[in-house]
């Protein structure tokens, strides 16, 4: 009980409120055969992110992006992941940047700063290429993402330089 409600307090203190912060996500789980989509546990995550990004939450989330899904069916976890939230929230998913284009989603967060808007970016990836998406918004080094977790979310707040926190989503029964 203690630990529980702790661990809510230091989530809650983690939530950067400034506008245009960047959230990064892993997708959920997926199938043990390496099939496409999610497997139960990653639905259940998709689930779980509509009460961690949605409008009760402290987030404030404006912009949701998510990898260019493939005609094949491939790469579709991270749009299937914040799909539920994004309705929720009346937001439509970015999927215009492709996996390996970091400058592509650079661009698109830039864009959104320059909007004025005072909400927060959420975006959903392929853990390999998390890296490289801070790398291209102004991180030197960034952290790897590791391949054993599917729950971690990067606040990289303005101007981009820096992962400041690494939290966990804290899904009921996965996390
Ligand atoms: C993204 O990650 C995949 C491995 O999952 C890798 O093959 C690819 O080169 C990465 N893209 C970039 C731009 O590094």
């Amino acid at each position: 009980m203690r630990i529980a409600s702790f661990s809510v307090l230091v989530v809650l203190a983690t939530v950067v409120t400034a506008a245009n912060t960047v959230y990064f996500i892993r997708h959920g789980e997926k199938p043990a055969d390496g099939g496409n989509g999610l497997n139960a546990q990653g639905v259940q995550r998709s689930q779980c992110l509509r009460t961690v990004f949605g409008a009760s939450s402290p987030y404030n989330i404006g912009k949701i992006m998510a990898q260019t899904p493939k005609s094949n069916g491939k790469r579709t976890r991270p749009l299937m992941t914040v799909q539920p939230v994004a309705t929720d929230l009346g937001l439509s998913v970015d999927i215009s940047c492709d996996r390996d284009d970091p400058e592509c989603v650079a661009k698109a967060v830039k864009a959104f700063d320059a909007t004025g808007s005072t909400k927060n970016i959420l975006i959903c990836w392929e853990h390999d290429n998390l890296s490289n998406l801070a790398e291209a918004l102004g991180m030197k080094r960034p952290p790897t993402y590791p391949d054993e977790s599917f729950n971690l979310i990067w606040t990289d707040p303005v101007p981009y330089t820096n992962i400041i926190f690494v939290t966990s989503e804290n899904c009921p029964g996965l996390d």
